[in-house]
């Protein structure tokens, strides 16, 4: 009943045997090592078939070879196997006219296998001497594999740190949907954003979403402008015409929602209720986001009051002017803007904190249980301030014809990365919720979406799991229901163009009734 649970049996996620605390010879020790003080928010990754044991090297000990991508259906070699990175510390300088970066990375991993060799994901760059526990590594590159065989084998649960000293002009990551992502310069810095393949554009990652990690990031730049990154800033100093912007996220993070967007910004900080804000805007831009960059704190008050207590320190928003990236993104604590936002833009990357940030998919074909809950949320935004109400948008999109952009691909199944972001993802994944609502009651739907959130905050989630939810919540058998709206290519058949609520009716109906409203 579990719709495809097969594709899923298989990444069952066992908990890696963590080292909680271990301490790691890191010559830059993180700013905050007492992360949290909770196993239940460390990272963990779903184990990955372990390669089979390469032979004894003369001299050396037998170990497996970690292996280079997690098996995800659209970027199969994103992610590594057997590695579980703790803390990520990233030291690093940029010249907007040089376009070059530069800089050290420490990461503090645990081996979730032996390892003779391990990957970490990282395009292009000229490489300095990389060590493990301080000792030289072996190094060798295959496309974004960069493939790192220690000098002696790591255990199965050790906890170890790797050091990689790394320059040049990072290259942006072209999408299999054309867009940019990694570090795009603009014309005052450079925006930074990463979903879903960014990250090794600007930094060596264990780049999959279920490999959350704790991140420092420290930036240097000449002096006026300003770097910004996730979380809380730990210090900004000045010396020699550059000044250097600390950065520290000490709640879980996946790797595609860092930043470190640079250029020229005003920045406000306040808070909103009792969080932190700080919020740097392009000054082209100030004019137009300012009216709705003043209704964060509600935004993040109403979302609190519907779906529970916001899940990180701090909360802002970095809105730049760079037209070359397109599309906004929800960067953690402070989504990122390449124009000033309109308000269902700046609720849409807010909510996304709650689904996407904290809880996060554990395969991109799942993204409807990132961007369906982003768009539904901006829906019921609107509900609750006097605009249309989540039904009556529910409405109008069900009269769209069945050639549509709106119908295709399901949003359950996109089906290829060119179509992750696809306008179905969005909108017929909202609609999918909005459904869901009427079909188990507003009592059921709000407890199923704060349960969802609770349960998984800081960790990975699928679809089965959400749809296994949804049937406990509402003791209702919704297998039927989900196939329809999440799988089925086309546009649902009992939806006709008369409208929701007959259809609404229709399906009732086609599943024996015993729907309440
Ligand atoms: N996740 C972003 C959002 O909030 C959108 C996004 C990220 C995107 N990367 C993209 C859209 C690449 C198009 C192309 O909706
Ligand atoms: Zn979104």
């Amino acid at each position: 009943m579990p719709i495809r649970s097969s594709v899923y049996a298989a990444c069952a996620v066992v908990v890696a045997a963590l080292v909680v605390g271990a301490a790691a010879p890191v010559a830059a020790a993180p700013l905050d090592p007492a992360d949290l003080g909770g196993s239940a928010v460390s990272g963990t990754v779903a184990p990955v078939a372990a390669a089979p044991p390469e032979a004894t090297r003369p001299g050396g000990r037998s170990g497996a070879v970690g292996a280079p991508g997690v098996d995800d259906p659209f970027f199969p070699l994103a992610g590594n196997g057997g590695i579980d990175v703790q803390d990520y510390d990233l030291r690093l300088s940029y010249n907007p006219a040089t376009d070059r970066l530069e800089g050290t990375a420490t990461l503090r991993i645990v081996a979730t296998q032996d390892l003779r060799r391990f990957d970490l994901d990282l395009r292009k760059f000229t490489l300095g001497t990389v060590t493990v526990d301080g000792v030289p590594a072996a190094i060798t590159r295959d496309g974004q594999e960069l493939q790192i065989t220690p000098k002696r084998t790591l255990r199965k649960g050790a906890a170890f740190t790797v050091v990689v000293p790394y320059a040049g002009v990072p290259e942006p990551v072209v999408d299999p949907d054309g867009s940019s992502e990694g570090f795009v310069p603009t014309k005052d810095g450079a925006v930074v954003v990463n979903e879903p393949q960014g990250s090794p554009g600007w930094y060596p990652a264990n780049d999959t979403p279920r490999d959350k990690a704790t991140y420092t990031i420290a930036m240097t730049v000449p002096r006026g402008l300003t770097a910004v990154g996730n979380g809380a800033l730990v210090s900004q100093t000045a010396a020699g015409g550059r000044t250097t912007f600390t950065w520290r996220e000490r709640f879980p993070m996946a790797p595609y929602l860092t930043t470190i967007t640079l250029g020229k910004f005003v920045v406000t900080t306040g808070r909103a209720g009792g969080i932190p804000t700080y919020v740097a805007v392009d000054p082209s831009q100030a004019r137009a986001s300012d009216p709705v960059l003043r209704k964060l704190p509600e935004m993040v008050a109403f979302l609190q009051d519907l779906y529970g207590q916001y899940p990180f320190e701090t909360v802002g928003a970095i809105v730049d002017d760079a037209p070359n990236v397109g599309y906004a993104l929800e960067t953690q604590t402070k989504p990122a803007f390449d124009r000033a936002p309109d308000d269902a833009t700046l609720l849409h990357e807010l909510s996304h904190q709650w689904y996407g940030d904290a809880v996060t998919l554990r395969q991109w074909p799942d993204i409807w249980l990132h961007e369906g809950f982003a768009t539904w949320s901006e829906w019921i935004w609107a509900e609750r301030h006097g605009g249309q109400t989540a039904q009556q948008r529910f409405d109008e999109l069900a009269q769209e014809p069945a050639d549509s952009y709106l119908w295709n691909p399901p949003p359950g199944d996109p089906g290829s990365p060119a179509d992750l972001f696809s306008g179905s993802v969005y909108d017929r994944g909202a609609m999918t919720l909005q459904a869901l609502r009427v079909k188990i009651g507003d009592p059921a739907f709000f407890t199923l979406m704060r349960r969802w959130y609770a349960e998984h905050k800081y960790g990975n989630v699928s679809t089965p799991e959400f749809v296994a939810l949804a049937q406990q919540v509402s003791r209702q058998d919704l297998g039927a229901f989900f196939t329809a709206w999440l799988y089925t290519p086309g546009k649902p058949p009992f939806l006709a163009d008369d409208g929701a609520a007959a259809a609404s009716a229709r399906l009732a109906a086609s599943e024996g009734g015993g729907r309440r409203r």
